[in-house]
């Protein structure tokens, strides 16, 4: 028998909630996985969300979805506020995105995922005040030589030297949209190169930051919320998020100011989730860099994933069969 006495306290072996978490995001590219490549979105969207709410409420835990769907008069499962889990275990944020991607997944693109992120209750940001953040999401090697105040050319320069390759190594994922024209010259100018992203921040953020990954950093604006959820897996993965709110008009600029965010503040991974204990589950809707999409093989949909806990600082990846005559 081993004996735990003589392991570290940090490595005490407690429960990791994130592998139970992901049945539910299994369960929901399986259920989306008809409508992979057939043009409707919100259909896709609709099995995902069903299929990630049954199983949430097997799982033990009392969460409370502080990013869903929207609010319960538009979305009838996994609002904002809807308490999700058994109610029995720990008290938790849940940011769920059943598909982020609905457009890859509709059009059979490359990069759709299913995703849930959970922390410790009353630590995630308040994304509701601006919808979208400009990001900076990179690996470990970037902690203390990146800063998203510094001009782009800089920081893979200054990357670059960090992690000992020329400037021309350096690979810099970005979400392919006209408010990115001139960010996407300043990455070329630099000497580094693009991966234009059409869909899915989610998935280039997780890239940058991982290991092995042929993405070096991630960069541009993006949802918020899509922020946060990255954030819980920058803390699993120990590498760098930063963010600043970027308002889409000069109203949404005033509620942001009225609601007392400091618009230049540069938001770190501890200000978008306040806690070391994140979890993070993704599972493959379509083919993507670090996870498969789900797929019927005869008998069987195979589902694969990835698995993130910060306190542990472990990510798995969890490959399942199902049988596909259960899932009719
Ligand atoms: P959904 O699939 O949930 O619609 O989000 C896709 C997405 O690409 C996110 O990954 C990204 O953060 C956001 O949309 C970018 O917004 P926009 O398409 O307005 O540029």
């Amino acid at each position: 028998m081993v004996n735990l006495d003589i392991v570290s306290p940090d490595l005490q072996p407690d429960r990791n909630l994130a592998m139970e978490l992901v049945r539910a995001t299994e369960a929901a590219a399986i259920r989306a996985m008809p409508f992979i490549g057939h043009g409707d979105k919100n259909a896709a969207d609709g099995a995902a969300v069903d299929a990630m709410r049954q199983f949430l409420s097997t799982v033990n835990f009392s969460g409370v979805v502080v990013i869903g769907e929207g609010e319960k008069d538009d979305a009838p499962w996994l609002y904002n506020g809807e308490e999700v889990g058994n109610g029995r275990g720990p008290a938790c944020d849940v940011a769920v995105d059943p598909i982020d991607g609905t457009s890859l997944t509709a059009a059979g693109r490359q990069n759709a995922l299913s995703v849930i992120a959970v922390a410790d209750r009353g630590s995630m940001y308040d994304p509701s005040a601006v919808f979208y953040m400009d990001k900076l999401v990179c690996g470990p090697d970037g902690v203390g030589v990146v800063d998203i105040r510094q001009p782009i050319g800089e920081n893979i320069r200054a990357l670059a030297k960090a992690k000992g390759v020329s400037t021309s190594d350096i690979r810099v994922a970005v979400l392919d949209r006209p408010r990115h024209a001139q960010l996407i010259e300043e990455i070329r100018e630099a000497g580094a190169g693009t991966r234009l992203m059409l869909d899915g921040d989610v998935a280039g953020g997780v890239n940058a930051a991982r290991y092995e990954s042929r993405i070096d950093l991630c960069v541009g604006i993006g949802g918020t919320p899509e922020g946060i959820i990255t954030a819980c897996a920058v803390k699993a993965l120990g590498g760098v998020i930063q963010g600043t709110l970027a308002p889409r008009d000069d109203d949404e600029r005033q509620k942001a100011i009225d609601a007392g965010h400091d618009l230049s503040a540069v938001l770190e991974a501890n200000d978008l989730v306040k806690c070391d204990n994140t979890y993070f589950v993704a599972t493959g809707v379509t083919q993507g860099e670090f996870v498969d999409g789900v797929q019927r093989r005869g008998p069987i949909i195979r589902t694969d994933s990835i698995v993130l806990r910060s306190k542990s600082g472990t990510l798995r990846r969890v490959r399942a069969d199902y049988q596909a005559s259960r899932w009719v």
